[in-house]
């Protein structure tokens, strides 16, 4: 299920958050901004994607520190690395890795940050536990969840997939969402796994698109692919006009306002 989920992202991920759309950096850049980073310090960001977290978390801890990222779809490690090397950001290191067992020593990293991927994850209780390990007594975590999908996403999903098969698969993700559906189940989550001091906290976010194409290339370079790769080709055209009925509706300009969860924890004295 991991691989099928990072194959996913691997088929996106040249046009991941690379399509003019202001959703994964503003929303990665707030994790860094409310994780307070420090010149000099050690950032592990697992599920790195193209580098909305981990480039603003290099910037912060600068060339004195260290930012590794980690990811497990292969194209999107190569793509980021190629851009670190591009920016002359020498503190960056991408690797190939499961977010839930990151290849770090115990208690190496001051913080981890964790952006819009911790309800991919099967088993996300042994994840945090794993994160805490590497994390040094008094180091953060910092993760992002979705608090609430704008209404008018969640409908055009909807459309869309009334033309999946009969026989179709059940979203992958659709099990993991529910340990993070509210305040209360994450900061427990946290808590469960050697976290002390945890704030979590929500701040929106707009996205605007120039038309319902636009709309559709972003579809196409994220986790909706999901849902998307699954409809047949011959009943493609037929989503798309639903989506377009749905997304268009009001007749104003296409844009969604997405509730992001900011959840923070220090690691306990084991
Ligand atoms: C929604 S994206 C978020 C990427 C980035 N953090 C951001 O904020 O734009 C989720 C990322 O997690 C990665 N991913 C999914 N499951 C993973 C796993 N088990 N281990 C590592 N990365 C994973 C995907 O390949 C994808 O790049």
């Amino acid at each position: 299920m991991k691989q099928e989920m990072a194959g996913v992202f691997d088929r996106g991920a040249p046009a991941y958050d690379r399509v003019g759309v202001e959703f994964f950096g503003p929303i990665g850049r707030e994790l860094v901004r409310r994780a307070g980073l420090r010149p000099g310090q050690r950032v592990l960001d697992v599920g790195c994607g193209r580098g909305a977290v981990l480039f603003p978390a290099a910037e912060a801890v600068g060339p004195t520190g260290s930012a590794v990222g980690i990811d497990l779809a292969p194209t999107m490690v190569e793509l980021t690395r190629a851009d670190a090397t591009e920016a002359g950001l020498t503190q960056v290191r991408v690797e190939v890795a499961d977010a839930e067992t990151p290849p770090l020593p115990p208690s190496s990293v001051d913080a981890v940050l964790a952006g819009l991927v911790v309800f991919l994850l099967p088993a996300p209780l042994d994840a945090l536990r794993a994160y805490r390990r590497l994390l040094r007594p008094g180091g953060r975590l910092g993760l992002t969840t979705f608090a609430a999908q704008d209404p008018l996403f969640n409908d055009a999903l909807r459309a869309m997939a009334q033309h999946l098969p009969e026989n179709r698969r059940r979203p992958p993700t659709a099990d993991q969402e529910k340990f993070f559906a509210t305040p209360e189940l994450t900061a427990a989550l946290l808590e469960a796994a050697g976290f002390e001091e945890i704030v979590v906290d929500e701040a929106t976010f707009q996205s605007r698109f120039r038309d319902i194409d636009h709309w559709m290339t972003w579809a196409w370079s994220h986790g909706a692919r999901a849902l998307l790769e699954q409809i047949p080709a011959d009943r493609l055209p037929a989503a798309l006009a639903d989506a377009t009925r749905v997304l268009t509706r009001s007749g104003e300009d296409i844009a969604l306002t997405t509730t992001v969860r900011f959840t923070f924890g220090v690691a306990a004295d084991s």
